[in-house]
């Protein structure tokens, strides 16, 4: 049976095991570490097939594929002195730290693969990219979503910054459904409209759930990590004066369309669609 071990269980984490195991009928085993206790128990009591092991090195000593998935600024402490088999097969989730500097950090000569998956791996609707391709974890991220091989590092970090403005795009679509709910629109059908055709939200997945209110704004927080790219960019740029000054130009936008339908009968009067 393949073994798959994840160090670092917080968000990217849970998404990973509910993809590979959520109503699969044969999914894989999956080790965790077990640091945050409470946080790594819970994807363990949801799916039989993963378990908490004792410490990071039970983790890699079990996985033919090992999943790194802690904060950056953990890396340094979590890595270094970790033992792992060169037949094993290393994933780094963690953002910002290269090929070269990672393979520093455990003691490994395994193939090493950066990727940047998203929290809507777990629905198994997120492409996730990777770099370099390597067929074990092309495979293992197709079950999730999808795989997106890049040529080279460069372009990786090409798509860790697209990855970085993701959560203020969440915040946005959060701004214009709040705006539209205030111009006497239901703020689920708003919701609904905004977010079209996106993949893998979690509006979807609520609504399976037979949940009809809007995502709250902090749903951004899914996607960020404390301290991170995600983070930054949302807050320097997607700031409190920035989504009032959305909020004016919408008010301006409908008030001048308001301004033309008084002075222009709609052509559609009186079938509702004006
Ligand atoms: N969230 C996203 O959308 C996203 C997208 C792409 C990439 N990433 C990257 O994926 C990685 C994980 O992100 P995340 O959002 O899942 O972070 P997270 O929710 O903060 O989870 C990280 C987990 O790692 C644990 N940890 C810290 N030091 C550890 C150690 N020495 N051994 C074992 N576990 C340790 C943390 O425990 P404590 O809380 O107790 O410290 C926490 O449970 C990050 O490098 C991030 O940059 C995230």
């Amino acid at each position: 049976m393949e073994q798959i071990g994840i160090i670092g269980v917080g968000e990217i984490a849970r998404a990973i095991v509910e993809g590979l195991s959520d109503g699969v009928a044969e999914p894989p085993r999956i080790h965790l570490s077990p640091r945050g206790a409470a946080t790594a128990a819970e994807p363990a009591r949801r799916y039989p097939n993963a378990q908490v092991r004792a410490d990071n090195q039970d983790v890699a000593d079990r996985s033919d594929v090992l999943i790194l998935a802690v904060r950056p600024q953990d890396a340094a402490a979590a890595l270094p002195g970790l033992r792992i088999g060169d037949g094993s097969v290393v994933v780094s989730a963690i953002a910002g730290i290269g090929i070269d500097e990672l393979r520093g950090m455990p003691g490994t000569d395994a193939p090493l693969v950066r990727t940047i998956p998203m929290p809507a791996v777990r629905e198994r609707r997120s492409v996730t990219v990777a770099h370099p391709s390597h067929p074990v974890v092309d495979a293992l991220f197709d079950r999730l979503g999808g795989t997106l091989p890049v040529a080279d590092e460069a372009a990786f970090s090409v798509f860790s910054t697209l990855t970085g403005t993701l959560s203020t795009h969440y915040r946005y679509l959060a701004t214009l459904t709040d705006w539209a709910s205030r111009q006497g629109v239901p703020a689920e059908e708003a919701d609904r409209y905004v977010r079209g055709p996106s993949p893998g939200n979690r509006a979807r997945r609520r609504a399976r759930a037979g949940r009809r209110d809007p995502l709250p704004p902090a749903a951004a927080g899914d996607h960020e990590t404390a301290g991170g790219s995600s983070e930054r960019i949302r807050t320097t740029w997607f700031d409190a004066a920035n989504a009032e000054a959305l909020t004016r130009a919408l008010d301006g936008f409908l008030a001048r369309l308001r301004q033309v339908r008084q002075r222009r009968p709609p052509v559609l009067s009186g079938t509702g669609r004006g």
